[in-house]
């Protein structure tokens, strides 16, 4: 049987089927854009087009399926977006479920991966809830304009600390628990990296690894908000959320660290530092 990999083109999808493969399963990876998924596995794997939003597109993505990684895409805001393809799941003999959620969820209920976990638990589906930290890629990706052009941070996050973890240790964890669903079943497991950092901390290892002096701005959540969709035209929907996480992360929400990616695969977390420089190109000019 397969696995289907949602958000498969992904930060942490696109490493959960590229560990898959490696630990011999057979992957089908499913998203709304094929020419992408085509171009990042090939033929490795089995393309589906895939919407959580098309119904019609539910069953020939289920068929075959025995396991699923599930994640949320970032612009589907309400946890009901996800509901019709979980229900739909319900009808095919799945073994396990792991969906990608968030760190400190079980006492958050203000954002949707609460009641998402609620809902596959409700569902009778066995399931194994990954509850990450924030992800490197955040600096590497949205955050990486500010870096490259201004020499900044521009991150709303007070002197607050993160334990930040690599996408891809989220990605091997998730593929380890996919690998093995007995072992797995009806668990959850909060993965962060090796360490709390301030954004501080952050701007001088960025400084270090660019060789340029970059400095964090700590601006306050209405400069933030201001800058990114006025300036950058980043959707409002997205910015809203990213605020609501930064005010979470104020009160020392995303600082605890875990051994969980260790026990799972035996192996250390990497460290910002690494992640950094194994990513430099993200943040030169
Ligand atoms: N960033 C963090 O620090 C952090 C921390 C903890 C948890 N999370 C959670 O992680 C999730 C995001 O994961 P990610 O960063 O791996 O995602 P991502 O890189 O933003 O990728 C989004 C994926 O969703 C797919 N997609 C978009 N619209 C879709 C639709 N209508 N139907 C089906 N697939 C669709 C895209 O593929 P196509 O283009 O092919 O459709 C793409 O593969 C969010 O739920 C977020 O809350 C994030």
């Amino acid at each position: 049987m397969k696995i289907l990999v949602t958000g498969a083109s992904g930060n942490v999808g696109c490493y959960v089927v590229n560990e898959l493969l490696k630990m011999g399963e057979e992957v089908v990876a499913a998203g709304t854009d094929i020419p992408k998924l085509i171009q990042l596995f090939g033929e490795q794997v089995t393309h589906v087009q895939f919407d959580f939003t098309k119904p019609e597109s539910f069953e020939r993505t289920l068929d075959g399926v025995d396991r699923i990684f599930l994640m949320r895409p970032p612009h589907l805001g309400k946890p009901e977006d996800l509901y019709p393809f979980i229900e739909a799941a319900k009808k095919h003999s799945i073994q396990l479920i792991s969906f990608l959620s968030l760190m400190g969820i079980e006492k958050n209920t203000i954002p949707p991966h609460h009641k998402i976990e609620k809902f596959i638990e409700a569902s009778g589906l066995p399931y194994a809830h990954i509850r990450p930290g924030f992800f490197m890629q955040n600096i590497s990706g949205i955050h990486a304009f500010e870096i490259k052009e201004q020499d900044r941070i521009f991150i709303p996050a007070g002197k607050s600390q993160t334990s930040f973890i690599d996408a891809a240790d989220i990605g091997l964890s998730i593929a380890t628990i996919l690998h093995d669903p007995n072992q797995y079943k009806n668990t959850t497991h909060t993965i962060t990296g090796p360490e709390a950092l301030d954004y501080y901390q952050i701007a001088v290892i960025l400084s270090r690894v660019t060789g340029r002096k970059i400095t964090y701005a700590k601006p306050g959540f209405l400069n933030y908000r201001t800058h990114a969709i006025k300036n950058r035209g980043l959707d409002k929907g997205y910015v809203n959320v990213t605020v609501a996480l930064y005010f979470m992360t104020r009160m020392g929400t995303a600082k605890a660290i875990t051994n969980t990616f260790f026990e799972l695969t035996g192996k250390n977390p990497r460290t910002f530092e690494q992640f950094a420089n194994e990513n430099r190109g993200a943040f030169m000019q």
